[in-house]
Formats: C-alpha cells, sequence, structure tokens
C-alpha cells in the first residue's frame, strides 16, 4: 500500500474508520461482537494503520472494540479521533463543543482508547457551521492547547470550511481535516484543494455514501455499478479506487462491520480507472 507522512506516522493510504461497529444507528453494543473484533484484528493484519473513531460511536462502543481488539497497539498505529458532539439519552446526536467539553472529550478517549496519546484529534464542527468566529478562536485555543501538553499529536477539523481552514492554519499546523466527500457530493472540493496546496491529509467520510440512507445513493448507482462491472471490481471498490485517485494526501476510510466488505475495500491500491471510466465517474459530480 502507499504511504502518507501522518505527523510521525507512516499510514497506508487506506485506512479504516470504526463508526460502523457499534449497533444499528451507531448505538448500542455491535450485532455480532466476534466479528467486530476481527473486523479490526484482521484491517491491522493487512497492513491498515490508520483508525478513524469517536467516542461518541456507541457511545463507548467503537473505542471500548478497539482497545480489546488491538491493545497493546503496534508502535506504528495512528489512533484518529474526534471531539465536538455527544449522544443523549435517546441515541440523539448533540454538539458539545465548550472549550472545557473538547477537554473533555480528549480526555476520554484517551482513557478508552488506553493510550497517553493520540496521533491526532479532529474538532469537528457541527454541519453548517457558520464562519470562523470567536468561538471557533476559542475551540482552536483548547485544541491547540492538547498539543502543547503532549495530549494529541496533531491538531484535525472536521466539517469545516475553507474559511476555517485558513483561520486555523494562522495558528497552528493542521495535521488532517475530514468532511464530507464522495463520488456524488464534491461540496468540499475547495476545502480538499486547500488541503492538496499544503500537503495536509484530506480524509473523506461517507466515501461509500454513508449508511444512513435506506438505499446507498453512491454504490446503486447504476453509471457506478456499471463501471464496476467494466472494471471487473465490486461498486465499493470502483469508488474507492477513484477516490484514492484524488491525490496522494487523500486517505481513505471507509467503514465496515463486514469481515467481507473489508477484504474488498482493502484491494483496491492496484485497480487502474482507464480514461473512460474515470471520466463518467468524474462526470457524477
Ligand atoms: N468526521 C465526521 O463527522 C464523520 C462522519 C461520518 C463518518 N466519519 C468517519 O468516516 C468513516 C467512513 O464513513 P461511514 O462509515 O459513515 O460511511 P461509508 O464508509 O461511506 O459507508 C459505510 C457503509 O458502506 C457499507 N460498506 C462498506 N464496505 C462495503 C462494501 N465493500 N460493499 C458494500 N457496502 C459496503 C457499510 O456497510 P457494512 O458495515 O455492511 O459493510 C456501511 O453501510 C466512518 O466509519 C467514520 O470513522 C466521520
Amino acid at each position: 500500500m502507499e504511504l502518507f507522512e501522518l505527523g510521525s506516522y507512516s499510514v497506508n493510504r487506506v485506512g479504516f474508520g470504526a463508526m460502523q461497529l457499534p449497533g444499528r444507528g451507531v448505538l448500542g453494543p455491535p450485532r455480532d461482537r466476534d466479528q467486530a473484533l476481527s473486523v479490526l484484528r484482521r484491517a491491522v493484519e493487512a497492513g491498515v494503520n490508520h483508525i478513524d473513531t469517536a467516542q461518541y460511536y456507541g457511545p463507548d462502543v467503537s473505542n471500548d472494540l478497539i482497545r480489546d481488539a488491538l491493545h497493546p497497539y503496534p508502535d506504528d498505529l495512528a489512533l484518529v479521533s474526534k471531539v465536538g458532539a455527544r449522544r443523549d439519552a435517546k441515541g440523539g446526536w448533540v454538539t458539545w463543543d465548550a472549550p472545557e467539553d473538547l477537554r473533555q472529550g480528549i480526555e476520554d478517549n484517551l482513557r478508552s482508547l488506553g493510550v497517553d496519546r493520540l496521533a491526532a484529534v479532529n474538532l469537528r464542527l457541527p454541519d453548517g457551521a457558520g464562519p470562523p468566529d470567536q468561538k471557533f478562536d476559542k475551540q482552536l485555543s483548547a485544541m491547540i492547547q492538547a498539543k502543547e501538553e503532549g495530549l494529541i499529536a496533531g491538531v484535525g477539523l472536521s466539517t469545516v470550511t475553507v474559511g476555517h481552514l485558513e483561520r486555523a492554519l494562522e495558528r497552528t499546523d493542521v495535521l488532517c481535516v475530514q468532511n464530507p466527500y464522495n463520488l456524488l457530493d464534491r461540496s468540499s472540493q475547495p476545502v480538499l484543494d486547500l488541503c492538496t496546496d499544503y500537503g495536509i491529509a484530506f480524509v473523506p467520510y461517507f466515501p461509500l455514501g454513508s449508511a444512513f440512507n435506506a438505499t446507498n445513493p453512491v454504490l446503486t448507482h447504476p453509471d457506478v455499478t456499471a463501471a464496476a462491472t467494466r472494471l471487473g471490481k465490486t461498486p465499493a471498490q470502483t469508488v474507492l479506487a477513484w477516490t484514492l485517485a484524488l491525490g496522494p494526501n487523500v486517505l481513505l476510510i471507509p467503514g465496515t462491520s463486514s469481515l467481507a466488505h473489508l477484504k474488498e475495500n482493502l484491494a483496491i491500491a492496484d485497480i487502474e480507472l482507464d480514461p473512460d471510466t474515470k471520466a463518467a465517474l468524474d462526470a457524477l459530480g
């Protein structure tokens, strides 16, 4: 697999997202705990050394699974989490992003994952957050302080605009940016372009179209299935290969709870998109 320097970690560009491991709706225990543990172990055995997670996946489920499956961790494993939200008693997603909440969130991740330091933590802004303001500056201060104290090796941002990234870059290095991006949703293209200019890792979430829709709009798109048939690959492999080719700073974290899907998702490094297939997929954006 191709590598990317994520701070001091040399990570394979195909990593793993842990959001599909808890139960339905990212709530509660996994449907199949043994399979969830096996997915994590198999991923690392296959060379994955970049795992994305959050304390609020479950809540408290993905991190516990990661620790149970993989602790003590390989030295080269980059664990990346995010703060800025929590779950309420009914499982709703709630913004939790005052500076002291962010700090608490970082500490919760360290404790549950069983580490003294994380490779990066993303400051996750709410969907549709307004332009950078004083609140954002205070949030950044909390992230920068956590970095200076050694709790996190790098500051990341999630669900941000170009304006947020530019403001953050005035104050600190940004190790990674995690925004929604896939074949059908390129709204974060300007953010990806800025990351590319600065050599910052861009980590698209929902790369496969996410699990939140009853029918996956990306994997069932007729042009995607046609391209997959032409390539002799699955729709997921086709989509991931297209995404990986966006740039050397693009790191994939497809989410799956399935060993079979994991195997597919990791077998994409050698897929070459011929010009016609690439043009057909490019045109979907
Ligand atoms: N920063 C943020 O706010 C944010 C938001 C969302 C997600 N994330 C991160 O990004 C990661 C990726 O996003 P995501 O997991 O939400 O969505 P995704 O990777 O776009 O898609 C996951 C969905 O695709 C299915 N899938 C996976 N591999 C497949 C395959 N080979 N064939 C067919 N279906 C397949 C999964 O089902 P199975 O489980 O059945 O395979 C699941 O339904 C997450 O795991 C999480 O770590 C971050």
